[in-house]
């Protein structure tokens, strides 16, 4: 059966089939899932009963692999998943639920705020993967929000108000925002703010989105209270039902979204029980905004 892709939600999230992904894919395959990605933003597959190495093959289709260091406040060789994959389950490497005060879990809490992966580095990612090997027995849906929608529905005001401002995100304000303050210095220098652009463009549509995440924490140049009030109006907007597409995970989904044009979140789950969830993250290619020298 040939590739094909049915909208989940019109223009926004699509459904894959007549692909297996543990195989190595043909040119006109990953063309096909690419165009996809351009036009929807959000792409799912089902029954696809990956191995972290056959994940991170079908990831490098896209482009070159981030790792996940400077990411998380996971020890080196506290690891539970091999390099390049990004462990956003509620496991620790003996694959029982993580204590309930144990710091990865508290820091991992976070993905339960709107966010932009990455859009904490100077380069921002591209695409996410993510693959559900055991969903939650309750709750631990994935919501997407579509930025572009968010951008093209602002008033006309507000897009120029929006237009030329950059912000600086950080996980340090993420964390910060549920009370996680609890960072060694290392850390803290490792999470150093970078600078993004609020507004961006796609490369192949030419569509413009907002560039929101939970990691802002001010508008450069802009008094800091004010900055976040304006953010905060401007996530909600964005964030509107008619804006979000729900996944409920069955087990062997894989989801895959483009950060540039999107914002997600996961919907609080049952934490003791195992939630196993892998991601891979293609780099992305450029920073969205100048950085200051460090
Ligand atoms: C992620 C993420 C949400 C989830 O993988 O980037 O935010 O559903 N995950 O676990
Ligand atoms: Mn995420």
């Amino acid at each position: 059966m040939a590739l094909s892709v049915q909208p989940l939600q019109p223009d926004f999230a699509g459904e894959v089939s007549g692909v297996d992904l543990t195989r190595p894919l043909s040119t006109d395959e990953v063309a096909a899932i690419e165009a996809g990605m351009d036009r929807y933003t959000v792409l799912v597959f089902h029954d696809q009963h990956l191995t972290d190495e056959q994940q991170m093959a079908f990831t490098r289709n896209f482009g070159a692999i981030e790792t996940a260091r400077g990411g998380n406040v996971t020890k080196p060789g506290e690891q539970r998943l091999p390099q390049g994959m990004n462990d956003v389950s509620n496991l620790g490497q003996d694959n029982r639920p993580l204590a309930r005060d144990d710091r990865r879990r508290l820091f991992n809490l976070g993905n339960q705020l709107w966010h932009s992966d990455s859009s904490f580095r100077a380069v921002p990612a591209k695409y996410s993967i993510l693959s559900c090997r055991l969903p939650a027995n309750r709750g631990g849906n994935t919501e997407f929000a579509d930025m572009r929608a968010a951008w093209d529905t602002l008033d006309p005001a507000t897009k120029a108000e929006v237009e030329g401002l950059i912000c600086e995100h950080s996980l340090i304000y993420s964390r910060g925002t549920l009370g996680f303050t609890d960072l060694t210095d290392e850390e803290k220098a490792q999470f150093r703010p970078v600078r993004q652009s609020l507004v961006r463009t796609h490369p192949v549509s030419g569509r413009r989105s907002l560039y929101l995440a939970s990691h802002i924490g001010t508008i450069v140049g802009w008094p800091r209270p004010e900055a976040m009030a304006f953010i905060r109006e401007l996530a909600e907007h964005a964030t509107q039902p008619g804006f979000v597409y729900v996944h409920r995970w069955r087990q062997w989904d894989l989801v895959m979204w483009d950060n540039r044009q999107t914002m997600h979140r996961v919907r609080r789950f049952d934490d003791r029980e195992p939630r196993d969830m892998r991601r891979t993250t293609v780099a992305g290619d450029a920073p969205t905004a100048e950085q200051v020298a460090a």
